[in-house]
């Protein structure tokens, strides 16, 4: 799930972002799961919209679905509603970035209101942190 300002990945400030889009994701997830990829079905959802995305939110807890890989992009950084929702939703989660928020020169970055209601966060690596925060998850839920 993506937030705000990441509808356009690759073409976004690609020397912060990266040059790939979410259409490299499953090839990515395959490679880290081999043949597990099969077992897993990601879909995706971006929106710029905080309500939307809660919207969302609550659609996967009702959708029972089994884990949630979520960049809310800038509301990270700002966004108790999300945080809330996350709070009681209580799907399984991952904090995602590509960029290293904690390296970026702006301090409002270093902090994220989600990270408490997140099983981890993986930051740093471009769209290859999606697919490592795929491959934590699903080791997770493979645990329980
Ligand atoms: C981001 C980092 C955020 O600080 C920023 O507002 C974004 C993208 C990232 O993926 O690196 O929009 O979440």
């Amino acid at each position: 799930m993506n937030g705000p300002n990441l509808g356009f990945l690759g073409q976004r400030q690609p020397e912060i972002y990266g040059t790939l889009g979410m259409d490299a994701l499953p090839d990515l997830v395959a490679r880290l799961l081999g043949e597990n990829a099969r077992r897993i079905r990601l879909t995706e959802f971006q929106s710029n919209s905080e309500g939307a995305l809660i919207d969302r939110l609550e659609e996967a807890w009702k959708e029972r679905v089994d884990g949630i890989v979520l960049n809310a992009g800038a509301y990270t950084h700002t966004s108790l509603a999300l945080a809330d929702c996350l709070a009681w939703i209580k799907i399984p989660c991952v904090e995602v970035h590509l960029s290293n928020v904690h390296a970026r020169s702006s301090h409002l970055r270093h902090t994220s209101l989600v990270a408490k209601h997140c099983l981890g966060a993986i930051a740093g690596f471009g769209v290859m942190s999606y697919a490592l925060a795929v491959q934590a998850l699903w080791q997770h839920l493979s645990q329980q």
